[in-house]
């Protein structure tokens, strides 16, 4: 089945998330950061993405800026960072003008020249969401940002995903669906979507039951995928 709709994950996806330590890390006065900023930013997406888990089966949804900030507390725990408030302040407010990885915009705008849909689909709160489309500029190369906030609980239930039906009116195969995660990538394949697994970590596969069709390093020839596939 042809390729309609392209849709997205964000975080480390589109949006560098490693880039709120490293941007603060690079900033006067901030040596014990430097020290450290890699550990932080693992064990920061590390627990916000647990929490997202733990969450959604203890049936205790909150939004993403909500577990963004408790993966947060946590990781600066871990690496001794804890108890400077101007850091997690900073921290966060660099969380909401993530940079986009230098691809992704003319990737996009080459989707949208194609006549493709393009779509976020995120766990991200949809201020956030809106924050870091923004400040990334590429509202205009994409027809829609779906938050789970819509249906109230996080990714990998399969609600967020058939989201994209109800929004394109179209057919679980007629969608590309694009990850950095690969856990999302498998479970978006589960759900029907042609799936690519940006692994720009060349980190091994997930163990689960099913698999990304197409595993990249980044994101330039998702316009070709999308085409090629019939
Ligand atoms: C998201 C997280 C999983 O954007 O990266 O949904």
């Amino acid at each position: 089945m042809p390729i309609t709709t392209c849709i997205f994950d964000a975080y480390g996806t589109l949006f560098d998330v490693s880039a709120a330590a490293r941007e603060c890390a690079a900033e006067p006065g901030r040596e014990a950061l430097a020290a450290k900023w890699r550990d932080l930013a693992n064990i920061w997406r590390l627990k916000q993405l647990q929490y997202t888990w733990l969450r959604a089966l203890a049936d205790a949804h909150t939004d993403f800026w909500t577990v963004t900030q408790e993966g947060l507390d946590y990781a600066l725990e871990a690496t001794g960072l804890d108890g400077d408030a101007e850091l997690r302040e900073r921290l966060l407010a660099l969380y909401w003008e993530l940079s986009a990885y230098p691809e992704v915009p003319a990737m996009l705008a080459a989707l949208r020249d194609m006549g493709m849909n393009t779509a976020i689909l995120s766990n991200g709160s949809p201020d956030m969401l809106e924050g870091a489309v923004k400040s990334a500029g590429i509202g205009d190369v994409l027809d829609d940002v779906l938050s789970v906030e819509d249906v109230g609980i996080f990714k990998p239930h399969k609600s967020v995903y058939d989201m994209v039906m109800a929004r394109f009116g179209c057919q679980p195969g007629e969608v590309l669906f694009v990850s950095s995660n690969c856990w999302d990538a498998c479970a978006a394949a589960g759900n029907g979507f042609y799936t690519a697994w940006a692994n720009r970590a060349g980190e091994p596969v997930d163990r689960l039951p099913w698999q990304p069709q197409v595993i990249l390093r980044d994101l330039t020839t998702i316009p070709e995928i999308a085409k090629g596939v019939k």
